[in-house]
């Protein structure tokens, strides 16, 4: 009987001592953790978690996806949210998270050092996402496959020539921001009417919609297409790897993304991810793009401008307007009028 107490006592306190353990390795683990969803390309996503990994001993989970998948899982994950911290992609989901109650407000004391169109992504957010990087769209096309089409695109209108049917690639801007940036962009230039007819008219010409933002850029480096629509940024750093490449700034004007970072509602690594947030926003992060080819402009004006990154201000851009086309709404039904209208319409 004695024997058997015993016993019990001590299973009784080897439990509580297994709880307990359990209990502070679930401590520790959130101390040292963070859940970061990326939304960059994967060279300079892993440079990053390196980086912060070495500089906080915090260990980074990291995921990269495009854009809009990023949003589409950030939501569906809302009741029980894995991710801290969403870092990169283009602005537009990161609006609709804010508007939708997915982000949550953080003002950093890096937010001085930072140049107005960041600032300007923050207060129109409310304070729920920050600009970290810019870079304008356009289309590049492979020199040697051109050769044989006959033509030179320089504006968005060329790119409707039956010489270039099945030549085009762009991505499908539900998974993609760059190509949801097209979208906007081409309504913005054109109006809404006018810009459909031309979307319909240009997917006479596309050979795929990719699922990411940066894929034609690859595939035009690899000869899988002859034209390839993405931000320049992207396109030149194919050019830099030696692909036969021209970069084109489209004559009619074009838009611009500036990729945002936003902290997830509900984030289990709250701390963590506030200390990434103020990381990335310093001059020492925000290098690391260019060292891993991504040549974006930087938003902490003392970021050195990577001397490859196309130059913003010899590029004719638009006045985009990021609120319109990040809100909830408007992403919403543009993305469902060119599913409807554009993406199965036979050619
Ligand atoms: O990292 C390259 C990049 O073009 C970013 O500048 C941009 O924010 C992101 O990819 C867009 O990717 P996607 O179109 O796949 O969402």
């Amino acid at each position: 009987m004695k024997l058997t107490k015993n016993f019990a006592a001590a299973t009784m306190l080897a439990g509580v001592a297994t709880a307990f353990s359990f209990l502070s390795a679930g401590t520790a683990q959130a101390q040292g953790a963070l859940v970061m969803y990326c939304g960059v390309q994967e060279e300079w996503c892993r440079a990053m978690t390196t980086a912060f990994e070495r500089e906080t001993g915090i260990k980074v989970a990291m995921t990269r996806k495009s854009s809009g998948e990023i949003y589409a899982q950030v939501k569906a994950e809302a009741a029980n949210p894995r991710a801290d911290i969403w870092w990169g992609g283009t602005g537009d989901p990161h609006m609709q998270a804010a508007e939708e109650d997915l982000t949550v407000e953080y003002k950093s004391p890096k937010n001085e050092e930072l140049q107005d169109w960041a600032v300007r992504q923050w207060e129109q957010a409310k304070h729920r996402t920050i600009g970290i990087y810019s870079g304008a769209l356009g289309f590049g096309y492979n020199t040697e496959l051109i050769k044989s089409k006959g033509v030179e695109p320089k504006c968005w209108a060329d790119l409707l020539t039956p010489k270039l049917k099945d030549e085009v690639q762009m991505a499908d801007p539900n998974s993609s921001g760059t190509a949801y940036t097209l979208l906007a962009t081409i309504i913005q230039i054109m109006g809404e009417e006018k810009g459909f007819e031309y979307l319909k008219a240009l997917h006479k010409n596309v050979n795929q919609y990719t699922k990411s933002g940066a894929a034609p850029a690859k595939a035009m480096a690899l000869g899988e297409t002859t034209v390839g629509i993405a931000f320049m940024h992207d396109i030149v750093t194919m050019v830099v790897d030696k692909a036969p490449i021209k970069v084109v700034a489209p004559c009619e004007g074009t838009g611009y993304e500036i990729g945002s970072m936003s902290i997830i509602k509900g984030a289990k690594n709250m701390d963590n991810a506030k200390k990434f947030y103020d990381w990335a926003l310093t001059p020492a992060a925000q290098k690391l793009g260019a060292e891993a080819k991504s040549y974006q402009v930087p938003s902490n004006k003392s970021t050195p401008v990577p001397p490859e990154a196309p130059k913003l201000n010899e590029i004719k851009l638009i006045n985009f307007d990021f609120a319109k086309y990040g809100s909830s709404e408007e992403r919403k039904r543009l993305l469902s009028k060119w599913d409807n209208e554009v993406k199965n319409l036979p050619k």
